[in-house]
Parts: structure tokens; C-alpha cells; sequence
């Protein structure tokens, strides 16, 4: 940590106290897969699904977050490094706010993730792995990023010519290969009502 001099404050209104106004308790919901899996637009019709549900929600993406907060970073490892752990910190903000977070980064190394889960309460990093074949991604290739990677137009690309690395105990995965959309956001909204989460 490079500051010093630096004191917690604590506030009167506790987490507890948030969850409770909110009826439901708060984590993050980490969607991770490669460019093209389909993070996005499922994380999109699971957010929309827990709103109807009455749950307090917001959503973290990768291609928005560099926008603003991460506009200062590229897609090196140590860039990519940095991009999840300041995710990672804003999500551990959210769920202090008492909200389900849902972030959808590829967050392609195994130890920037579970960087996050350690910085999380227990039971609050729920890890969403969204499968699909390279193949597939390549095929669907909807920025048409795959094409330029194979062309050489674009270095160090998610699958390519940069490293994925696969969850190895995610506690969610869907198949977007296999399941349709609505099957995916289904089998999420079971896993958090089964658990009592919603
Ligand atoms: S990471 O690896 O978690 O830091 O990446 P993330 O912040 O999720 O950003 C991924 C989106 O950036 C676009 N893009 C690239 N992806 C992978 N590799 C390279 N080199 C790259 N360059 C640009 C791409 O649109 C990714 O979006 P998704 O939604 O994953 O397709």
C-alpha cells in the first residue's frame, strides 16, 4: 500500500442495516468467459430478471468500465491485472451498498480472480463461468475482433494469442454453446433462490 497516515472511518448505517432496507442480501455475480461467450448480453437478461424479482442490481462491463474508471488501461497482463482488481474493489463497494453486483469481464487469469474472492465476505464471490467453444466465439464474432486477431491486426487477443484460463470451481456454469439465453438466466435464478440469496 503506498499511503500512509490514512484512517477507517465507519458509518452509522451498517451493510446489515442496507441489506435489510433492501430485503435481500448483497454479492457480486462475476461473470467470466472469452470475448464472444456471452457475458454481456446474458449478465443484461439477468439483471433485467432480478429487477422484476425486486432486487436492488447493477451491472459492470468491461467494455463500458474502460470507458471511464479503467480508460487509462489496455490489455497487457499487468493492464488486465489492474482492470480486474479495481473491479474487483468497486464490487466489493457495491455489496457494502447492499446491492447484487453483476460484472462481466473475461478476467482471463485464475489469480486475478480469486484475488477478488478473497477480498470478498464469504460466500459473496459467485463465480459464473460462461462456456462456449472457441470455435463458437470465433464463428459468432460479433465485433469482429477474432477477424482482425487472426490477421494480425490485433495483438495479444483473449484465445488467440493470449491465455484464457478456465475456472476451476466456478459455482455456476452455463453453456451458452448449448442452452439458449433464457435457460442460462434460468438456471441462475434457481441457484439464487435455491440458496436463499433472493
Ligand atoms: S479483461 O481481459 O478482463 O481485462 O478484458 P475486459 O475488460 O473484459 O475487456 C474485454 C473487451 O475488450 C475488447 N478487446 C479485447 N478483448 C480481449 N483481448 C484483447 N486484446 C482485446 N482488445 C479489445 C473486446 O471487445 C472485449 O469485449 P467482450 O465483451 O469480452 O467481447
Amino acid at each position: 500500500m503506498k499511503s500512509s497516515n490514512i484512517t477507517w472511518h465507519n458509518s452509522k448505517v451498517t451493510k446489515e442495516d442496507r441489506q435489510k432496507q433492501k430485503n435481500h442480501k448483497s454479492f457480486v455475480l462475476w461473470f467470466t468467459g472469452l470475448s464472444g461467450s456471452g457475458k454481456s448480453t446474458v449478465s443484461v437478461e439477468l439483471e433485467k430478471a432480478l429487477y422484476e424479482h425486486g432486487v436492488h442490481t447493477y451491472r459492470l462491463d468491461g467494455d463500458n468500465v474502460r470507458h471511464g474508471l479503467n480508460s487509462n488501461l489496455g490489455f497487457s497482463p499487468e493492464d488486465r491485472t489492474e482492470n480486474i482488481r479495481r473491479v474487483g474493489e468497486v464490487a466489493k463497494l457495491m455489496s457494502d451498498a447492499g446491492l447484487v453486483t453483476l460484472t462481466a469481464f473475461i478476467s482471463p487469469y485464475r489469480q486475478d480472480r480469486d484475488h477478488v474472492r478473497d477480498i470478498m465476505e464469504d460466500g459473496e464471490f459467485i463465480e459464473v463461468f460462461v462456456k462456449c467453444s472457441l470455435e463458437e466465439c470465433e464463428s459468432r464474432d460479433p465485433k469482429g475482433l477474432y477477424q482482425k486477431a487472426r490477421a494480425g491486426e490485433i495483438k495479444g487477443f483473449t484465445g488467440i494469442d493470449a491465455p484464457y484460463e478456465e475456472p476451476e470451481k466456478p459455482e455456476i456454469v452455463v453453456e451458452t454453446d448449448k442452452q439458449t439465453q433464457e435457460e442460462s438466466v434460468a438456471a441462475i435464478m434457481d441457484y439464487l433462490k435455491d440458496r436463499k440469496l433472493i
